[in-house]
């Protein structure tokens, strides 16, 4: 004798099993998205993020850290502290700081900016941004300006 209660049975399974599958399938497609358009889960907040070991920098030394998925130098000028965003304003390649020098280098097409940010020479069109640096208690932190 044959079970009618069977193909209901594994019907239902195939339509538990299809939007079970359709369930991870939009997930895997929604939560990528969702990363991206929300930087700051990717990269932390943007608002008073620590120079961790900032008290241990000497004056000329510099430290790349990361603000909301974005490289941020902080140099550190006899007492005070100033903080750059990494990314040469020409093409957005990364710069790094020449302690010897007093200056930022962007390697691509061989920019120079000045201790303040400022362009010195190369085809930058403006100044590298700045951030801003609070110490509190003896700790650095630098948030967007
Ligand atoms: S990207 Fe820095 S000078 Fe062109």
């Amino acid at each position: 004798m044959m079970d009618i209660s069977e193909p209901s049975t594994r019907r239902g399974f195939l339509d538990w099993l299809i939007a079970a599958c359709s369930s991870v399938a939009g997930a895997a497609l929604v939560i990528p998205g969702l990363v991206y358009l929300w930087p700051a889960a990717k990269g932390g907040a943007a608002e008073n993020v620590e120079v961790e070991g900032a008290s241990d920098m000497s004056p000329g030394q510099a430290r790349t850290i990361q603000i909301a998925g974005k490289a941020v130098i902080v140099v550190r000028k006899r007492s005070e502290y100033r903080a750059f965003l990494a990314a040469c304003t020409h093409l957005g390649c990364l710069v790094t700081w020449d302690s010897s020098r007093n200056e930022f280098l962007c390697p691509c097409h061989a920019a120079v900016f000045d201790e303040n940010g400022e362009v010195v020479s190369g085809p930058p069109p403006s100044p590298l941004p700045r951030y801003q640096i609070k110490e509190v208690g003896g700790k650095v932190y630098v948030s967007a300006a």
